[in-house]
């Protein structure tokens, strides 16, 4: 699919850079390496050979390090390794870096426990098993294209970690990594995982989506996001969280019910897109959205009555569907423009006329319709009735025609949630760590 090949070609562009920077530094070392393996086992060559980056291409590679019980440098493996076990190594003060190598079938690293940078699993196609049954600290964790490994051995818990990235993998699961606090979590296009539990209570930036359309996410613990996305999930239980200090989206899910009991502000814009199961939205504390806000496109949701005490969006509201009811009674300040558009016989534009009325839209348009003739002729006129320049130019654009509905996009601050996005996402996630 586009998304997997594009995905594909930019995990190409970023490990190309990473191999031109680290083969000619790790071909140095690994002569290095065998000289010091060749003199012997003196004890300052056992020290050489623990504190320089070494490039293993075979299992013997790995047993010169069997004694270093902390390596300091980075360890990378290369073709054409087949099963690979880090025997002795407790801790690595560099990466582990396991890249694109098509004839590794296992890896194993019994005593590890600690990776000061990167766990870097990627592109690993034959790769069936990994057991890392002591590690409990890294600060990346990547586990990236990996089609034929279900299943990875975290035994003892990955409990500090920074970022976390898995995708493109058939894993059906990644109990065992299991961080309280997290920069990034990003999690996308693995087709067999149908539950994320993690016991996070703070996390940056998240990203989740999966192609199985169907996984279960549990999060019960975190009470605060910088931005989060959730895609494709069949249910989502974030019921703690009480701030977002950017945004929050929720695109393409099949979630029946979105519930944030505690969440009282959202600093950035809320997005609640093309969610075709959704039927109940609660957000009851929420009395700020400092951005734009948008309900668009969730086809079952009929009422929008889970934001009683919502006052001020400092976005634009965009609202399209067919729904019923959007009446969001303590509204009073929208600074951005509104469009409100349903396709329901019932919904009308009365609580929406009101607060053009009272002037609490301050962006520079207003356009609500309403699926019956009668109430678009009845909005047209109250509009141009309360005649301010840019409000009648809207309405009788709304009036004369089907040209309005595209307007919300200009407003800014709702973004757009499509594919191009998330890629672009994962792009730049790559680009960084790669500098
Ligand atoms: C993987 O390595 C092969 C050579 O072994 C190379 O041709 C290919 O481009 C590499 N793929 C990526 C995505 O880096
Ligand atoms: C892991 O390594 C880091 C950096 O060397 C160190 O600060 C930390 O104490 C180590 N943690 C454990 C559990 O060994
Ligand atoms: C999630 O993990 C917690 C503890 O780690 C456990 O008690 C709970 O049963 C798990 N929930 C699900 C739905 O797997
Ligand atoms: C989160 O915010 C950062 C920085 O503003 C942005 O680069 C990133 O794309 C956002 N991620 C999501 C999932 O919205
Ligand atoms: C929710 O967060 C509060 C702290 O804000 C914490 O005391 C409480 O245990 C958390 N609830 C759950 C279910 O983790
Ligand atoms: C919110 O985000 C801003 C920058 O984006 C940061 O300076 C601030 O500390 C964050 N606040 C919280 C509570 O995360
Ligand atoms: C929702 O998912 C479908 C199928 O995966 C995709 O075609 C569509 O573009 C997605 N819509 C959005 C708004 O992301
Ligand atoms: C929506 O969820 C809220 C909070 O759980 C509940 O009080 C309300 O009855 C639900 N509404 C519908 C229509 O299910
Ligand atoms: C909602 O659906 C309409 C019609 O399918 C489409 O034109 C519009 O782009 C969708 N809006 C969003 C925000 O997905
Ligand atoms: C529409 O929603 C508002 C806000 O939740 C509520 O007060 C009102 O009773 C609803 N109207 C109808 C006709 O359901
Ligand atoms: C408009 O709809 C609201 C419910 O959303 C209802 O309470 C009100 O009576 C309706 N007004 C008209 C004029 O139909």
């Amino acid at each position: 699919m586009l998304f997997t090949k594009a995905f594909l070609a930019s995990l190409a562009m970023a490990s190309s850079a990473y191999g031109q920077s680290t083969v000619s530094s790790a071909s140095s070392a690994s002569s290095a390496s065998k000289t010091s393996t060749a003199s012997a086992a003196a004890s300052s060559s056992a020290l050489a050979v623990c504190s320089s980056t070494l490039t293993a291409s075979s299992q013997a590679d790995l047993d010169t390090i069997s004694s270093c019980s902390t390596f300091k440098g980075d360890i990378i493996l290369a073709s054409p390794i087949t099963a690979a076990a880090i025997n002795g190594v407790q801790a690595i003060t560099g990466s582990l870096s396991v890249v694109n190598i098509t004839t590794l079938t296992s890896l194993s690293a019994p005593q590890l426990g600690n990776v000061s940078d990167t766990v870097d699993l990627r592109i690993l196609e034959a790769l069936t098993e990994v057991n890392f049954p002591s590690l409990t600290q890294a600060s990346t964790l990547n586990l990236v294209t990996m089609n034929k490994i279900s299943t990875i051995n975290f035994a003892a818990g990955v409990s500090s970690l920074d970022t976390l990235v898995v995708s493109d993998t058939s894993l059906t699961s990644i109990s065992g990594v299991n961080p309280t606090k997290l920069t990034t979590l990003n999690i996308n296009n693995n087709k067999y995982l149908t539950a994320l539990n993690f016991s996070l209570t703070y996390v940056y930036e998240l990203d989740i989506s999966s192609t199985a359309n169907s996984v279960s996410i549990n999060l019960p613990k975190l009470t605060s996001a910088h931005n989060a996305t959730f895609r494709d999930a069949s249910s989502i239980n974030i019921a703690n969280v009480s701030l977002v200090n950017s945004t929050l989206s929720f695109v393409n899910t099949t979630v029946k019910n979105i519930q944030l009991p505690k969440l009282t502000d959202i600093e950035g814009s809320l997005a609640i897109v093309s969610n075709s199961q959704l039927t109940n939205i609660s957000f009851p504390l929420l009395t700020v959205i400092g951005g734009g806000f948008q309900i668009a496109n969730n086809s079952k949701l009929a009422s929008f009555s889970g934001f009683p005490l919502l006052e001020t969006v400092g976005g634009a509201i965009d609202f399209v569907g067919d729904f019923d009811n959007a009446t969001l009674p303590e509204l009073s300040t929208v600074r951005g423009g509104v469009t409100v558009d349903s396709s329901s016989e019932d919904f009308n534009c009365s609580s929406w006329n009101a607060l053009q009325s009272a002037n609490g839209i301050r962006g520079d348009s207003y356009v609500c319709k309403a699926a019956t003739v009668s109430t678009s002729v009845a909005i047209a006129s109250t509009a141009t009735a309360s005649s301010n320049s840019k409000t009648s130019s809207a309405a009788s654009a709304t009036a004369t025609g089907e040209s309005s509905s595209s307007s919300s996009s200009k407003n800014g601050a709702v973004g757009s949630y499509g594919l191009e996005s998330s890629l672009f996402g994962a792009i730049a996630l790559f680009v960084l760590q790669f500098i």
